[in-house]
């Protein structure tokens, strides 16, 4: 088992990785006998691992509930916000309720986000079953929902007590939502730690067989890196916008293919390949890290352009709307080399175009 404190004063909690964390009841649990708890998860999540976390909960003396919302990005909405509220509601549940998410990225956004606006802020245990959730959605407490004109476009910063990450899960994981975590493991790599890059050239086959050591240590390094950033940037105010390298372009494509068929970390790949050809554009990125990064892209099974109904113009239209961009001004997060990115500000939307087009014709 590793433990990794994030530090933000009253506000810091562990996050824990361990093989088999459903297995028994451990003190990495913040919970007491007698805490109430609602298990949030979905209906793909919740018929292979809700009963067995329960279980192992309700055994411990913990007072369990749960509630199963449907499955999918087009689901972190209003709506299903509102079912989480009806239910809490309808059973009485008070401020010293805990909310358990159990699945992927979308369950822990709009779970972090219902305990962040429940009776004014409740307490929430992150319990991420996807590799992206394990690396970076479960950690750090940006939680929100979608809005059909954009992407997290509602939402509040509000920290989990917990973070369980238990690597059994990704047994589980289908080959395509595995790639999309890799994505964002990639993303960490370029943005912030060339070593780490290194290593997952090595190592990225490992990665791919469920290698246990080899994803144990490839996910305690994206939490070490998220944790020297958010202690730094909680509520992303300066640093914490190199997390969104590829991000500006990605939420683009989700936005307009309506939260279904790319992946988030899909969108993200594409988007990161946009973000080096904009960089390239701009003479500030180097031909042959382009390379090193296209291809480990394209080992990871992700791709590297975007959907071909999209035009320059469709990426544009949402990217004015991103939340680093002011007045439609484009604000972008570019690699500089591998391990370090900035944010270039007013970036020409021409060029952006073409970047665009340059990385879609490759
Ligand atoms: P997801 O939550 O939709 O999960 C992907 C799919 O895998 C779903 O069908 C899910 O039900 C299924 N699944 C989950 N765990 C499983 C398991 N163990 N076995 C089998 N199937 C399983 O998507 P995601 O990629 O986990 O997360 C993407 C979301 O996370 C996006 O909404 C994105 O905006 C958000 N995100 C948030 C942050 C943040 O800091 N809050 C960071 C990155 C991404
Ligand atoms: N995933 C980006 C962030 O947490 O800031």
């Amino acid at each position: 088992m590793e433990k990794i404190i994030i530090k933000l004063q009253k506000r810091s909690y562990p996050i824990i990785i361990a093989d088999k964390l459903f297995n028994d009841f451990s003190p990495c649990w913040p919970l007491n006998i007698g805490d109430k708890v609602v298990l949030i998860t979905n209906d793909r999540v919740a018929p292979i691992y809700l009963n067995i976390l329960r279980n192992l909960l309700t055994r411990s003396g913990i007072v369990t509930d749960q509630l199963i919302l449907p499955d999918g990005e087009q689901n972190k909405s209003l709506i299903t916000l509102n079912t989480i509220f009806t239910k809490l509601l309808k059973k009485n549940y008070d401020r010293s309720t805990i909310l358990i998410a159990l699945g992927g990225g979308v369950i822990g956004d709009i779970t972090g986000f219902a305990a962040a606006t429940y009776q004014r802020g409740i307490r929430f245990i992150q319990v991420p079953t996807t590799l992206l959730a394990q690396v970076d959605a479960s950690i750090g407490g940006k939680t929100g929902i979608n809005h059909i004109l954009g992407k997290n476009m509602i939402g509040a910063f509000h920290q989990p007590i917990a973070v369980a990450i238990n690597l059994d899960v990704l047994h589980t994981l289908s080959m395509k939502e595995f790639s999309s975590g890799l994505a964002e493991i990639i993303k960490y790599a370029i943005a912030l730690d060339s070593s780490f890059f290194s290593w997952l050239e090595s190592h990225l086959d490992d990665l791919l067989i469920l290698h246990s050591p080899s994803l144990m240590y490839c996910i305690r390094r994206c939490c070490e890196l998220k944790a020297s950033i958010i202690t730094i940037d909680e509520r992303d105010q300066g640093i914490r916008s190199v997390l969104n390298l590829g991000h500006t372009y990605g939420h683009a494509i989700e936005s307009y293919l309506g939260y279904s068929q790319w992946s988030h970390g899909e969108s993200i790949a594409a988007g990161i390949m946009m973000a080096v050809n904009t960089a390239l554009r701009l003479n500030q990125f180097n031909c042959s890290d382009a390379k090193r990064i296209k291809l480990l892209l394209t080992r990871a099974g992700l791709p590297v352009r975007g959907p071909k109904e999209m035009t320059s113009k469709n990426y544009l239209e949402y990217m004015k709307r991103d939340k680093k961009s002011i007045s439609g001004q484009l604000n972008l997060v570019l690699p500089i080399s591998i391990g370090n990115v900035k944010t270039v500000f007013n970036v020409n939307h021409e060029l952006v175009s073409l970047s665009i087009e340059d990385t879609n014709s490759s």
